[in-house]
This record gives structure tokens, C-alpha cells and sequence, in this order.
């Protein structure tokens, strides 16, 4: 019988200083220590999207196992896909640390890492001899010192193209300077040409998606999802973390400059998720991010428009238990509903 050594480290993962604690556990994944038995999948949780079939829609979200280090341990967690990266063409250290700081009242984190990588080829190699046994998705992004960001997009997407079950360009970490720009009309329309250009070069075409911050107005939602629409593009990651602070938020590191997730993030990510769904009439995936840390929440993502959900935050806080948790609520929110499946869910809040 394996015994579940997180109760016995969480006290001490807490106290660690965040990104001590992340190292730890990435550690722990690769060892094999931190794992949860019960990987269980009801089968009401399976879905195809994007042209992959996912035995439950939760994966990590981007940032947890940047450099692809882990991808099948982190399925031993019971997640149905995992997002690899941010990865940048070049390695690079990110920013000065502390950088990682808990908000725990809130259940919520500040981070400015600022794309720390191992750097595409690093990737690469990790993945290659993974062999990952679930949906690998590949988050790419542009090195802080690039002179044509676009052009870095388009490096890692030919290199790391052929290990990715989809790609996701990421144009919306707050910690890359002048990186969210991407996101105004002119630039994303070029933006999505070039990586749309990359990506049908390769020889098995992955699904690209674009990861989008949930700091948008009304006609932001609109102009990106007007253009997600017309260029092709596959699906949209809504989103990321939040520039914006929630009134209210407690502790010394609520004033941190980053970008804030977790559950201070639900309620904003959730609305901007509904206004996608709402502008591009459900045509597109869309990936729900924010602030999940129950079947609870993932149901309500679901319902608002997300054909699958990631997390993060949570994970910092609920340990390896979580998933499996969260796969019993929302298959039982699914049954209570009267739905037969995952896809039949989404986007009914708005209806
Ligand atoms: C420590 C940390 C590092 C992150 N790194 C990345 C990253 O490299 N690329 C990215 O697209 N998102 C990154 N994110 C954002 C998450 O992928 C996710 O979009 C966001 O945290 C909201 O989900 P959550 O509330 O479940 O954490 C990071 C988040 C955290 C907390």
C-alpha cells in the first residue's frame, strides 16, 4: 500500500519559501515519492477536443513543469493533459528572487518569474525521453532580450512542434515587459499569421491555441475573437494570471508586483471566459484557467464555455489529493445535471 506523504510535508512545503517548495516537489514527482493512487478516470469525464481524445478535461496549467521535466508523474497526479513551458528559445535565469510569493487567506499567489527556462533545446530533449503517456501540450514564449518576439514563437514552435499534442503561444505573462501587447489588434493579426505559417510547416500539423490574459475590456474579447475566427487558429487559453488586485486582498505580499492567481482570480477569469464564449458562439475550444481548486469550480468553467480546464495555484495549497477529488465532484455535478458527458456541459450557463 502506498502511504501519501503530503499531510506530513505540507506544514513544511508552507513555510518553505514558494519556489523552494515548487523544486521540492518537482523533485519529489521525479522520484516518485509524491504521487496519488488513485487515478481513476470515470468514464463520463472523457472528451475529445481539438482532435485529442482526453480521458478527464483537467490538466496543469503552464508554469508547473516548465521544462517538461515531469509530464508522466503529473499524470500520476490524475491529470488528463499537461501543459509543458513556458519554454523560451534560449535559457534564461528569469527574474531576481523572491519572486514567487502565497497570499495563503486568499488561497492565492503572486508570481513574476519571468519566463525562467531551460530553453528549447533543454525541452526537447526532456520530452523525447519522457515519452509521455497523456495529451502534452507545449506553452512557448519569447526571451526578455529578443529584438523580433515574433520570431521567437515561430523557433520553438519548429523545434518543439513535433513532441507537442498542441501548441499554445503565450502572449500574456505580466512579467515580460511589453509581452501583452501582442494582444492589441495589428500585432495579433501578424502574430498569428507567422505562427499559423510555423505551424503548418511542420510535418504533423498540433492544434494551436493562444493563451490570453483576463485583463481585457469588452472590445478586446471581441477583436481577438474575431480574429481567433477568421486566421484559423484552433482555440484560445483563457487565461492567465491577473495585473489587477481584487479590493480587499490581505497580507504584506498582496502589494508584490506579478501577476495573481488562484482564487482571487475565479470570479474575473470566469467572466472574461463567458465573454469568449459568448464572442466566438462556441466555434472554438477554449480552455479554462483561473482560480480552480474544486469540482465546483471546474463545473462552473465548464458551464461558462471551457471545453477543458487547467490549474495551478491550488495545487500549492491542496497537494496531491486534489485531483482525484475534484474528478469525483464534477462527475457527479455532470450525473446530478442530467448531462452524459463533459461536452454537453459547456457553455450551458449562458443559455
Ligand atoms: C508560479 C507560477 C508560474 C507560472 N508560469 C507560467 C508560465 O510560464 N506560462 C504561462 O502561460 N502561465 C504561467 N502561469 C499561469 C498559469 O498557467 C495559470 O494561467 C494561472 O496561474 C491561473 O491558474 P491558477 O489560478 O489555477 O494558478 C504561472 C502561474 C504561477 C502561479
Amino acid at each position: 500500500m502506498l502511504i501519501d506523504p503530503y499531510p506530513l510535508a505540507r506544514p513544511w512545503l508552507m513555510v518553505m519559501e514558494p519556489e523552494v517548495a515548487h523544486a521540492l516537489s518537482i523533485r519529489g514527482l521525479k522520484t516518485g515519492l509524491v504521487r496519488n493512487p488513485s487515478k481513476y478516470d470515470d468514464p463520463i469525464l472523457a472528451t475529445d477536443v481539438l482532435g485529442i481524445r482526453f480521458a478527464n478535461p483537467i490538466g496543469s496549467a503552464a508554469g508547473f513543469d516548465k521544462d517538461g521535466e515531469v509530464p508522466n508523474a503529473v499524470f500520476g497526479l490524475g491529470f488528463g493533459f499537461a501543459e509543458v513551458g513556458t519554454v523560451t528559445p534560449r535559457p534564461q535565469a528569469g527574474n531576481p528572487k523572491p519572486r514567487i510569493f502565497r497570499l495563503p487567506t486568499e488561497r492565492g499567489v503572486i508570481n513574476r518569474l519571468g519566463f525562467n527556462s531551460g530553453g528549447m533545446a533543454a525541452v526537447s530533449r526532456n520530452l523525447k525521453r519522457k515519452k509521455a503517456t497523456r495529451p502534452v501540450g507545449i506553452n512557448v514564449g519569447a526571451n526578455r532580450d529578443s529584438t523580433d518576439r515574433i520570431a521567437d514563437y515561430v523557433v520553438c514552435i519548429q523545434e518543439l512542434g513535433p513532441h507537442a499534442d498542441y501548441l499554445a503561444v503565450n502572449i500574456s505573462s505580466p512579467n515580460t515587459p511589453g509581452l501583452r501587447a501582442l494582444q492589441s489588434r495589428d500585432a495579433l493579426q501578424e502574430l498569428i499569421a507567422r505562427v499559423l505559417a510555423a505551424r503548418d510547416g511542420l510535418e504533423r500539423r498540433p492544434p494551436l491555441l493562444v493563451k490570453v490574459a483576463p485583463d481585457l475590456t469588452e472590445r478586446d474579447v471581441t477583436d481577438i475573437a474575431d480574429i481567433a475566427l477568421t486566421s484559423g487558429l484552433d482555440g484560445l487559453i483563457v487565461g492567465n494570471t491577473t495585473v489587477s488586485r481584487p479590493d480587499g486582498l490581505l497580507g504584506e505580499s498582496a502589494t508584490e508586483d506579478g501577476g495573481l492567481s488562484g482564487r482571487p482570480l475565479f470570479a474575473l477569469s470566469t467572466r472574461i471566459l463567458a465573454d469568449f464564449f459568448a464572442a466566438t458562439g462556441g466555434k472554438i475550444p477554449l480552455i479554462g484557467t483561473g482560480g480552480i481548486s474544486s469540482g465546483t469550480d471546474a463545473y462552473a468553467k465548464i458551464r461558462a464555455g471551457a471545453s477543458l480546464i487547467q490549474l495551478y495555484t491550488a495545487l500549492f495549497y491542496e497537494g496531491p489529493g486534489l485531483v482525484p477529488r475534484m474528478k469525483r465532484e464534477l462527475a457527479h455535478l455532470l450525473r446530478r445535471d442530467g448531462f452524459g458527458s463533459v461536452a454537453e456541459a459547456v457553455g450551458t450557463a449562458g443559455r
